[in-house]
């Protein structure tokens, strides 16, 4: 395993440590996304998970896993009440719009004790900047969201009368993506472009940026963490 890959493990243990999951736990995952990582992750831990997608395409492909998938908006729950423990956006509100964001932590805390939003950082080097701009060009041309808020913003969010702070951190990325793990990395992704459709000008950016990073490295963005329960 290369030097990125290692590091990113080690950071999101720790942040998935921050969760405490265990069996016997309720998990609501919002967002199943194209590889399950969250949900993939929560049943190692031993949570009993209930993940959602707006898609049906991802509910659909990912039947296979030990959750229940039901095919439903973040926006508009469809639950009754408190049924969960916990509520997790891991790496899901940068794709939703800002007008909406106060109204889906409304929502999860409708359904949910605790939440725990987990998302990348706006800054970073200038490889990294350029990567999140070719990026944010891929989905804005497919009609999709693509924006990261600073550690404040979200604090800000979480802000609400009965609502409690329990972590509010950024873990920061030392290591740099380079070389062959860089090559491997940029190869899956443009491999995954390409299935969107998008305009060949993006595919040919991320080649460019590749060989850029894969000579001098790029240092991934840091992740912010926050988790809040009611009280
Ligand atoms: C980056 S992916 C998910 C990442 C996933 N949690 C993981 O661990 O890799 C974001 C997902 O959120 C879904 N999504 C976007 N807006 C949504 C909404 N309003 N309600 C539910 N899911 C939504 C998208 O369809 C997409 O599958």
């Amino acid at each position: 395993m290369g030097k990125y890959k290692e590091e990113k493990n080690a950071v999101e243990k720790q942040i998935w440590d921050l969760a405490e999951i265990h069996s016997c736990l309720n998990v609501l995952d919002i967002g199943i996304g194209n590889n399950p990582n969250s949900i993939i992750k929560l049943i190692e831990l031993g949570a009993n998970v209930t993940a959602i997608d707006i898609e049906l395409k991802k509910v659909e492909q990912n039947k296979h896993l030990d959750a229940r998938l039901i095919h439903a908006d973040v926006t508009k729950l469809p639950f009754q009440g408190k049924e969960f423990d916990l509520s997790v956006l891991f790496f899901i509100l940068h794709e939703i719009s800002d007008k909406d964001h106060s109204k889906v932590i409304e929502e999860l805390f409708r359904v949910s004790d605790k939440v725990m939003l987990v998302e990348p950082v706006p800054d970073g080097g200038e490889l990294y900047l350029e990567y999140y701009s070719i990026f944010q060009g891929v989905m804005d041309s497919i009609g999709k969201i693509e924006k990261y808020r600073a550690l404040s913003y979200w604090t800000k969010l979480f802000n609400k009368p009965n609502i409690k702070l329990q972590h509010s951190e950024t873990f920061k990325f030392e290591d740099k993506l380079i070389d062959t793990e860089a090559e491997e990395y940029f190869n899956d992704l443009i491999e995954y472009i390409t299935t969107l459709n998008v305009p060949e000008k993006y595919i040919s950016d991320f080649k460019k940026l590749k060989s850029e990073v894969v000579k001098n490295g790029m240092t991934f963005s840091d992740i912010n963490v926050i988790i809040a329960e009611t009280c």
